[in-house]
């Protein structure tokens, strides 16, 4: 600006830089669980028996609760998946395990899919429940149920129902948490065969 024009500088303010801009990145992969995650994903499970009812367990949950977990789905090879961060950090897991267990059951079994409390609403559930479904499918899988809580668990209706799950039944007040009654809300999926 000229000086003599400087008692207006009000007039003619100094252009700003403007900072780079920063991507916004969420960056993660996704690989199968290993024992040394259990620690973490036993840590952001506990987050919602602690603070929600999207999960009826009401004790925050143990060690050795996941390890057995981690051991009896490795020997029937079902899918355990973490999604990690860059640095390594566990942002969410989903797995399959067992919907009965007799026998003629084997081919179905119940989803369970949770992301740290910051890692929600960015499209990594999305990629998880696709991970989860395409590993199913490999396995041989037919049918996944997801049962989820009538309440507060808005965000995992619409996941499972972006993925084709059809709602299949509700039961009203079987649980009873935080001084509430609560119900279950069953979404059913039926899996496509693995082409071989
Ligand atoms: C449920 C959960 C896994 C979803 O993961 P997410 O990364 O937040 O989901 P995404 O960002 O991929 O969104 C998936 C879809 O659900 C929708 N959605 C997400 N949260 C929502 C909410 N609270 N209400 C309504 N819709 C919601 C999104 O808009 C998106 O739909 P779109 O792709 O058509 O826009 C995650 O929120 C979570 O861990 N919640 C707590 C644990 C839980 O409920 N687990 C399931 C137990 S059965």
């Amino acid at each position: 600006m000229p000086s003599d024009l400087a008692p207006l500088g009000w007039l003619f303010p100094r252009r700003r830089r403007v900072p780079p801009r920063i991507p916004d990145t969420f960056a993660y992969t996704i690989r199968p669980a290993v024992a040394a995650d259990l620690p973490h994903v036993r840590a952001i499970y506990d987050h919602y028996v602690t603070n929600t009812v999207i999960t009826f367990d009401e004790k925050p949950s143990t060690l050795r609760f996941w390890r057995d977990k981690f051991a009896a789905l490795s020997r029937a090879k079902l899918p355990f998946l973490v999604a990690v961060s860059p640095s390594g950090q566990v942002l969410g897991y989903a797995l399959v395990q067992p919907w009965a267990s007799k026998s003629a059951y084997r081919y179905t079994v119940e989803n369970s899919i949770y992301l740290g409390p910051s890692a929600g609403g960015k499209g990594l559930g999305t990629a998880l429940l696709q991970a989860l479904i395409d590993a199913s499918i490999e396995a041989g899988l037919r049918e996944i149920v997801a049962v989820v809580s009538d309440s507060g668990a808005e965000g995992s209706l619409a996941l499972h129902r972006k993925f084709g799950f059809v709602e299949v039944g509700r039961m009203g007040g079987v649980g009873y948490k935080f001084g509430r009654s609560l119900g279950t809300v069953y979404l059913q999926k039926s899996l496509p065969r693995r082409s071989r």
